[in-house]
């Protein structure tokens, strides 16, 4: 770390003062002239600026080089991952046109816990209860939201909660979670050589990983064919297995995966994927980075394990997200509410003793009449298939 360090102070000496800030979460150079940090959420542009082009190159093929890699004209993406865990990706000119971009994430200090995401007004108790019973159950579950919605962080929480007799096997693009359980192995994919070879990808190690024993598997993100041997490993007996995927409503995020899981399979029938999917997939988590700069979780859905003829999935929110309005200084405002819909698996969480009694799926008054009102209006209009597509 220490030879890393010295290559910031000489390299990034310009940004320095950001990295170390921890209130700062990411720092985005657009060129050398521009450059803007996410501060509590926010963008906000700094008044620093690299020397020129090539000092900012020079800190880039730094860090690739630290790294083990190369950046070039030929080679002109980064994506890899710092010592210390934070995330770098960089695109070189010509193919960022404005001069190299180049993006850090860091890596907050101390992985929070549910009582850290309550406490930032993430999720509620109630709901945060519901998912450690959903975890508990053995549910398959995805995590859905946009980039950096906080969907890796929400897996990290939701990780330490298996159960400590269960094996975990987590696989990853770049190694990022840092689950708290007692019994994990993290597997990482590998880049191919200079001559293209030795590559070892997502789908490989999930391959791998069900012959060594897993009782759930967690994949990182997923976005790319491997979403068809997830869906695979779920419905085989590997309860309980968890991953993330970009999209921006529940039910984006299943059809999300049935277009990863076609690229890599064009032979099964796009009927066959849909019902799988909706048989693997129990629950979906979605997340979402609020114009406030805060993140939420919107939506908690349960996937019912079937399609209609049109091939439409199922979804029905548990738990939502509702704004009921914002303060002054333009934070938003909004409650947590069950919808009251209680999930096929109510029967469940009674034979097993879970402290979740049906009554906490009733919702308060206000949303009742919020949603007899909206019914009666789309009733007036003449609209809405009532097919629970919410965001
Ligand atoms: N609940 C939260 N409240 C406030 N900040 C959060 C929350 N969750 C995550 N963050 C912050 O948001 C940033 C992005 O988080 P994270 O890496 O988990 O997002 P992501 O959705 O996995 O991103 P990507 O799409 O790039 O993989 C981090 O800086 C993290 O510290
Ligand atoms: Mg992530």
């Amino acid at each position: 770390m220490g030879v890393f360090e010295d290559s910031v102070n000489t390299f990034l000496a310009v940004v320095k003062p950001y990295l170390d800030d921890d209130a700062v979460s990411e720092v985005l150079c657009n060129g050398p002239q521009e450059i803007f940090i996410e501060k509590r959420g926010l963008l906000e542009k700094v008044p620093v600026q690299f020397k020129d082009e090539q000092a900012l190159q020079a800190a880039v093929r730094n860090i690739a080089q630290f790294v083990g890699r190369t950046v070039d004209e030929d080679n002109p993406i980064l994506d890899a991952r710092l010592p210390d865990g934070s995330r770098v990706a960089a695109v070189l000119p010509p193919c960022s046109r404005k001069g190299t971009t180049l993006s850090i994430r860091k890596f907050s200090k101390g992985s929070p816990s549910f009582v850290d995401l309550i406490n930032r007004g993430s999720i509620s108790k109630e709901a945060a209860r519901f998912l450690d019973v959903c975890i508990y159950l053995a549910k398959n579950l995805i995590i859905s939201g946009g980039t950096g919605s906080g969907k890796t962080t929400l897996l990290n929480v939701l990780g330490s909660r298996i159960p400590g007799t269960q094996r975990l096997l987590i696989i990853e693009d770049a190694s990022e979670l840092k689950i708290k359980t007692d019994h994990v192995v993290y597997m990482e994919t590998k880049h191919p050589d200079a001559f293209g070879k030795g590559a070892v990808t997502i789908r490989d190690l999930i391959k791998s990983a069900l012959r060594l024993r897993p009782d759930r598997i967690v994949v990182g993100e997923v976005r790319g064919s491997e979403a068809m041997d997830l869906v695979t490993a779920m419905n085989t007996g590997h309860g309980g297995s968890m991953g993330t995927t970009h999209a921006n409503t529940p039910y984006d995020a299943l059809v999300r995966l049935e277009t990863l899981a076609m690229m890599g399979d064009s032979n099964v029938p796009v009927a066959a994927i849909r019902r799988q999917i909706s048989a693997a997939i129990h629950m979906v988590v979605q997340i979402k980075r609020l114009d406030d700069g805060s993140r939420k979780i919107t939506a908690i859905s349960e996937v019912l394990p079937e399609v209609d003829e049109q091939g439409r999935y199922s979804i029905r929110d548990i738990f939502r997200f509702v704004q009921r309005g914002k303060t002054p200084e333009g934070k938003i405002v909004g409650e947590f509410v069950p919808t009251g819909y209680i999930p096929t698996f109510m029967h469940e969480i009674e034979i097993n003793r879970l402290p979740f009694p049906r009554e906490r799926f009733n919702p308060p008054d206000w949303y009742k009449a919020q949603m007899a009102r909206e019914e009666s209006q789309t009733k007036k209009l003449g609209g809405g298939h009532g097919s629970g597509h919410a965001a």
